[in-house]
Order: C-alpha cells, then sequence, then structure tokens
C-alpha cells in the first residue's frame, strides 16, 4: 500500500491506495481558518500535524492493515503558505496563508527593486500578494524580532514532513510557488535573495516530488501507529498533485479544479514560454516538466458564501439541483466572484464581486444559477488567454467540487467550448501524492506508467453549439462588469 496526504485549506485528507490503485479507505479532518483582519488568512502548523496524525491513526484502523504493509507515503499541499523556524526548529509565528492578500505594498516594493521584468525572467511570474517571498518581506518589516530569529522557512506540507521525519526539504513544484525560485534553473535564486534582504540559507534544500527523503520518524510513528519501515517521498504543490491524479502528463492536457479556489491548468514542456506573467508558471511533479494555469480566487469559496449566507439550510445538492430549474443566463442575473479579489487574468487584491441585472422576479435559484456561471466564466477566462497564447484546448478534465454535478459540468462543456471529462474515482491532489509514492517505490516506470492504472474516466460533457453561441455573448457581458466596476472597490 501506499498513502497520499492532501494537507488542504479547509482539511488534510488521506489516502490508503493498493499496488492496483484502488482506494482503500478515505480520512479526512478539518480545522479552522484565522481571519484576525480583512485579509488575512492564518493557520497554527501544529492543527495541521495534529489533525494528519488523528485522521492516519483512523486511517490505519479503519483499513485494518499491517502498518508495514504501508511502503511509502507522499504528500500534496495547500500552496505558497508562509511558516517560519527558529534554529531550534520551533514555529515563530502561524502560517500565512495563499489566501492572504495583506501584502500588496510589499508586491510593489519587489517591482521596484527588481524590476517587473527581471522577476518575470528568474520566476516566470509575477508578484501577487499570495505569494510566498511577499509574505516574508511584510514578516521582516512588521515583525522584524520574528524575521530576525528566523533560520527556515518552510511551505505548509514540507513543515508536515518535517514533523513526520525530522527532515527538512523543499522540492520544485512548491518552490516554484514562492517567487524565491530560478524555475528554469531549479535553484533558489542568489540575485533575487539579495536584492530583498532575504539570506539564501532560509531556504531548505530541494529534491525531486518523487524523491524518497527518509522514513517515519520513531516519535511519529508512536503517534500514529504508522511503521517505521514506511518511506517517505517529498511530494508536491496541491496543483502539480491534482495535475498527476487527473493523469495531465504530457502536452495538449488541460485540467479544471473547483476548490475553495478554482484553476486551470495546462501541462507544459518547455520552460522558455512567455505567457509575460498573465498566467502562473511553475515546475510540475513530474521530473523537469511545468505546467501554466490561471486562479480564480473565489470558486467553490462564492458558492460556499452563498449557501453559508443565503441557504444555510439547504445541501449543495439541494442547491444545485436548482441549475436544471433556471435557464441559461440566471433570467438576466450576473455574478462575479471577485469576494477576496481576483489573480487571472486582474491580479487585483482590492476589486470585489457583485450581482449584476437583479430584477423583482428573481428567485433563490436564479442567484445560485448566477453564481455557478459566473464561476465558471472567471475560469474561462484563464482559458481565453492559453487559447490566444496558441494552446489548443479541446478537452478538459474537471476534478474537485465543480465536478460533482452533472449540470455544472455540462454549463463548463457549454462555457469553454471544451469536452469535458469526469474521472470515475476522483480523490484529486490526494491521489495525486499517492502516485508519487508509488511511483517513488518503484511500482511503476513513470508516473504515466501509474496513470494508466491508477486513473479511469467515467463520462464526457459534450459542448452544445447553440448554448456555446449564447455563453460567447454573455462572457462579454460579464467581462464588462470588471472594467465598470474596478473603481467602485478602490
Ligand atoms: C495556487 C493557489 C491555490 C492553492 C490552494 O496558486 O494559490 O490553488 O494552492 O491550495
Amino acid at each position: 500500500y501506499v498513502i497520499g496526504i492532501d494537507l488542504g485549506t479547509s482539511a488534510v485528507k488521506t489516502v490508503l491506495v493498493d499496488t492496483k490503485g484502488e482506494i482503500c479507505a478515505v480520512v479526512s479532518k478539518n480545522y479552522p481558518l484565522l481571519h484576525e483582519k480583512t485579509g488575512y488568512s492564518e493557520q497554527n502548523p501544529e492543527e495541521w500535524v495534529q489533525q494528519t496524525a488523528s485522521a492516519l491513526n483512523e486511517l490505519i484502523a479503519n483499513a485494518n492493515i499491517k502498518p508495514e504493509d504501508i511502503e511509502g507515503i507522499s504528500y500534496s499541499g495547500q500552496m505558497h503558505g508562509l511558516v517560519l523556524l527558529d534554529e531550534n526548529y520551533n514555529l515563530l509565528r502561524n502560517a500565512i496563508l495563499w489566501n492572504d492578500t495583506r501584502t500588496t505594498e510589499q508586491c510593489h516594493h519587489l517591482y521596484k527593486v527588481i524590476g517587473e521584468k527581471r522577476l518575470l525572467e528568474i520566476t516566470k511570474n509575477q508578484a501577487l500578494e499570495g505569494f510566498t517571498l511577499p509574505k516574508l518581506l511584510w514578516v521582516k518589516e512588521y515583525e522584524p524580532e520574528i524575521f530576525e530569529k528566523t533560520a527556515v522557512f518552510m511551505l505548509p506540507k514540507d513543515y508536515l514532513r518535517f514533523k513526520m521525519t525530522g527532515f527538512i526539504h523543499s522540492e520544485y513544484s512548491d518552490a516554484a510557488g514562492t517567487l524565491l525560485l530560478n524555475i528554469s534553473k531549479k535553484k533558489w535564486d542568489g540575485e533575487l535573495c539579495q536584492l530583498v534582504g532575504v539570506n539564501i540559507n532560509l531556504c531548505p534544500p530541494l529534491v525531486e516530488s518523487s524523491e524518497c527523503i527518509g522514513n517515519i520518524s520513531e516519535s511519529f510513528s508512536q503517534k500514529t501507529g504508522l511503521a517505521t519501515s514506511t518511506k517517505v517521498f517529498a511530494g508536491g504543490a496541491d496543483n502539480a498533485c491534482g495535475a498527476i491524479g487527473a493523469g495531465i502528463l504530457s502536452p495538449g492536457e488541460t485540467l479544471c479544479s473547483i476548490g475553495t479556489s478554482g484553476v486551470v491548468l495546462s501541462y507544459e514542456e518547455r520552460n522558455d514560454r512567455d505567457f509575460n506573467g498573465r498566467v502562473h508558471y511553475f515546475n510540475h511533479g513530474k521530473e523537469n516538466a511545468f505546467y501554466t494555469m490561471g486562479v480564480t480566487l473565489s470558486a467553490g469559496h462564492s458558492l460556499s458564501w452563498f449557501k453559508e449566507n443565503f441557504a444555510e439550510k439547504d445541501t449543495f445538492e439541494e442547491l444545485l439541483a436548482d441549475l436544471k430549474n433556471v435557464p441559461i443566463g440566471s433570467n438576466g442575473l450576473l455574478f462575479t466572484p471577485y469576494l477576496v479579489g481576483e489573480r487571472t487574468p486582474h491580479a487585483d487584491a482590492t476589486i470585489r464581486g457583485s450581482f449584476i441585472g437583479m430584477d423583482a422576479s428573481h428567485k433563490k435559484r436564479d442567484f445560485t444559477r448566477a453564481v455557478i456561471e459566473g464561476i465558471t466564466f472567471s475560469l474561462s477566462e484563464s482559458i481565453e488567454i492559453f487559447r490566444e497564447s496558441g494552446k489548443e484546448i479541446t478537452s478538459i478534465v474537471s476534478i474537485g467540487g465543480g465536478a460533482k454535478n452533472d449540470h455544472w459540468l455540462q454549463i463548463q462543456a457549454d462555457v469553454f467550448n471544451a469536452k469535458i471529462v469526469k474521472l470515475s474515482t476522483e480523490q484529486g491532489p490526494a491521489l495525486g501524492a499517492a502516485m508519487l509514492a508509488a511511483y517513488g517505490c518503484g511500482w511503476y516506470n513513470s508516473l504515466e506508467e501509474c496513470a494508466n492504472v491508477f486513473i479511469t474516466s467515467s463520462k464526457t460533457y459534450y459542448p452544445n453549439a447553440e448554448h456555446v453561441q449564447v455563453y460567447k455573448q454573455l462572457y462579454e457581458l460579464y467581462k464588462e462588469v470588471y472594467l465598470q466596476t474596478n473603481d467602485l472597490s478602490k
């Protein structure tokens, strides 16, 4: 067996998988997000460790197997989060997460000292509030006594792995989201570190995602019942693992993943394409491969926000059952999902969302459909960037919350004007993590070979030509809303 651990934003999910890719057990545990101020989003890393230990305990008990039979473990993790440790490897503060937007000033500062062009050359990405380096610079400026004590910074799943093994590492797919990595050379960038006043020694050593970095430590074994013989593999960023778990391993393959945030991700073999920072460009969990990605910050979050505030008693299923009772275009209601700002294509932390076109005849169901259509339009803006750059996107694998409802999958096919493929047993990034362990253990010669065994598709949704045309017009209107409401939020 192998175990995949997905350290998410709202929960940790652990899955036990056998050599044929069958899912034998799944256990998830939640933890809270801390929003001390508007724009702040933090978590206590100790919670990650405790909830993971408790999930693993239950996973082993539920599966009723010998812990020694678990050959390997690997990870998928929420990206960009900043964890700071002192010289004794103790935590210095809560982690500042990917969806924290307090660092606009630091992003401007970065451009000032490095220059937008040079930053793009080195990291292939824009300076965005969510990335790790601006967070580090925020701590340097506002909590200098903590910055002074920092001996190493880590990303969320790297901290969890450290607490399970005693070894400190990062790997390329997550390091790519820090803005400190030269993604082509696969090295922490000395010039960048120097220009922003960050000692390069604060950056952890780098390995490949499928590399074995050691075994489960004695103390973590006692806490969980895991065996110390179990090998631990580095793992990857959640989006890289989502791609692996959906078989996005060769050119032309595209993924739409809707969780709290939503991403459209496209496999990229080369390290030298130029998207001018309009989409993220990161190292894949597959060796020497890359992916480009656009992000909608509040995808599933928009729906859960809507449910919590206006449809508390409904389950998501009940809420989405209404999609079929409302025509395309939600009877003239349009939603933009900018609840916490937007990444792609606007890179704008201060824009806020809107419902446009409210009419006295509108019912809750119209709002529900408008929310779903708005999220999907936002993701479509990333697809538009890929297509403009010459990528051909005709088929997209859809995973996450957005793949749980037939009507939403059809809306994706119609809005994206592409075939949408749903997978049969979809475990998302957790399965990608398990595949890294399976490949690392030598069960397969490549991730592709592993994907052939582990991943099967269950249903395909084809775009309906008439719907595609209607959505094209609505999409143009949707894009206008940002331009027209931009000033209101400033
Ligand atoms: C990607 C991003 C999010 C997180 C969610 O750039 O910020 O998708 O990885 O966990």
